[in-house]
């Protein structure tokens, strides 16, 4: 099952319009412990076959000509997993940003991070610090990871920051609007996104980005993980490119495409 079909990748590669890519996809990658039970392995083992797809969906998503990609890899809850899987975690993401910068160095791919990621451990901290500084000039596409991330951290963040800088006389009540508020989370500078991708069959959000998804089209598929390859992503953005986005106006107002 969802082994990697080079003609149906093809063929569905072939259907996207490059005229209507999605800028911004934005991937919660779910079901690595599903698929190390239903392989009879240990849920650490899921994770390490977790890291394959994330290298497919960033290919795919560079040919297709996505701008932006941003995969929600551990999140704020996630910290209250058994001890021993959240070291592996962590030692997994220093071990795959070491081995994998120069491939990404290679394809113009910006390294950029969301989240708390002051309360990662210091080696990690220090790899990705190394990474972002080796591709901070690359243009071809950032890919954003949410570490330590939850929408709901990153909300009390900027209001904080708000209610602080009015209380100090440093900003006006009035001056608060939606681009401010968007400057101050820590997506600031990345558009919101156009598709927000869930593998493994939950239909959830789970405190991923919730302020910058309000007009993101959804896309579900009960693929796993660890399964997840090039012609899934070239299938979500096939469908997403079927939708109508409409924004709250009526069909007729919009412009004919
Ligand atoms: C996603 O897979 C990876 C992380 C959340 C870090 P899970 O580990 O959540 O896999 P399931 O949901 O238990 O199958
Ligand atoms: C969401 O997956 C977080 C990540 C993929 C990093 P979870 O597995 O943690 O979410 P829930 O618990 O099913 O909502
Ligand atoms: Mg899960």
């Amino acid at each position: 099952m969802n082994k990697p079909n080079p003609s149906i990748e093809q063929e569905l590669r072939a259907q996207i319009d490059p005229a209507r890519v999605p800028v911004h996809i934005a991937v919660t990658m779910d079901g690595n412990g599903r698929w190390a039970e239903q392989h009879g392995e240990t849920r650490i083992a899921g994770h390490l076959n977790g890291v394959q797809p994330i290298r497919e969906v960033l290919t795919a998503a560079t040919e297709a000509g996505v701008k932006f990609l941003t995969l929600y890899a551990f999140s704020t809850e996630n910290w209250n997993r058994p001890k021993a899987e959240v070291d592996a975690l962590m030692e997994l993401l220093v071990k795959t940003l070491a081995s994998e910068v120069d491939e990404l160095d290679r394809n113009g791919v910006r390294l950029h991070t969301i989240g708390d990621t002051d309360s990662l451990p210091t080696g990690c901290r220090t790899e990705l610090k190394k990474a972002m500084d080796r591709t901070k000039a690359n243009d071809r596409i950032t890919l954003t990871l949410a570490l330590s991330y939850s929408a709901r951290w990153d909300i009390l963040r900027m209001v904080r920051s708000i209610a602080t800088d009015i209380r100090d006389g440093r900003l006006d009540t009035h001056a608060v609007n939606e681009a401010l508020i968007a400057e101050r989370l820590s997506t600031r500078g990345l558009p919101d996104p156009d598709l927000l991708i869930r593998t493994s069959g939950e239909h959830r959000i789970s405190n991923f980005l919730l302020w910058e998804i309000a007009y993101a089209e959804l896309w579900f598929t009960p693929v796993l993980w660890p399964d997840f390859r090039k012609q899934h992503l070239f299938q979500a953005i096939v469908d997403y490119q079927q939708r109508e986005r409409r924004f709250g106006l009526t069909r007729d107002q919009l412009p004919a495409s």
